[in-house]
């Protein structure tokens, strides 16, 4: 358009229209901005404070370990563990207690993973050398699926996990009968994490 109907005309001398800088505009174009930046600042903040909010005595703590490819969920309050192995499994289960405090202590031993649960509405990565947390309080009963949500390698998509929701009473009970199974909690842990490299490694 502007090389076809803004070319120089034979015999046409003239300077196009020149504009000068109109003050009102140049302060709108400054001041305006500014306020919207501030404004989605402020409720980004707001949410983000909201939403990383750690309660300091939560009902139940759960040190979830990410590793390739598969979960590890420690219950440390009770010394319970919860391994699995990747899909088809069977998958490592995380059950947890409705209407109460849970938080969440994310590790990893070997690359960056994220922990996601679509009816949690939430993920967060699983970095090494860096522990992230985080808190929720379940308002529904159910049972999900857990996925990783960051590329960690060959079997990312297999890296899944079932979660529990279930009544008060019923996560006692559960605890208890994983408290009187015979296993102990680390060697199990390290049975689990060595059984998954080596299926893959062959
Ligand atoms: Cu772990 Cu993707």
């Amino acid at each position: 358009w502007a090389v076809i109907f803004h070319r120089k005309r034979r015999g046409d001398d003239r300077l196009p229209p020149q504009v000068r800088y109109n003050l009102p505009i140049e302060i709108l174009y400054t001041a305006l901005p500014f306020v919207l930046i501030a404004v989605l600042f402020y409720y980004t903040a707001r949410d983000e404070d909201y939403i990383d909010t750690l309660t300091a005595n939560p009902n139940v703590t759960v040190n979830v370990v990410a590793y390739q490819w598969s979960w590890q969920f420690n219950y440390p309050q009770y010394n319970v563990t919860d391994n699995g192995v990747m899909y088809p499994g069977p998958l490592p289960l995380l059950e947890l207690p409705v209407g109460e405090t849970v938080r969440f202590n994310l590790t990893s031993p070997d690359v960056i993973h994220s922990f996601w649960v679509p009816e949690f509405l939430f993920k967060r990565d699983v970095i090494p050398g860096h522990p992230n947390h985080f808190q929720v309080t379940l308002t529904h009963t159910g049972t999900f699926t857990g996925h990783c949500s960051e590329l960690c390698g060959l079997y990312h998509s297999r890296m899944l996990f079932t979660v529990k929701v279930v009544s008060q009473q019923q996560f006692q009970q559960w605890i208890s009968a994983r408290q009187s199974s015979s296993t102990t909690t680390s060697s199990t842990g390290q049975t689990a994490v060595k059984t998954a490299t080596r299926s893959v490694s062959k």
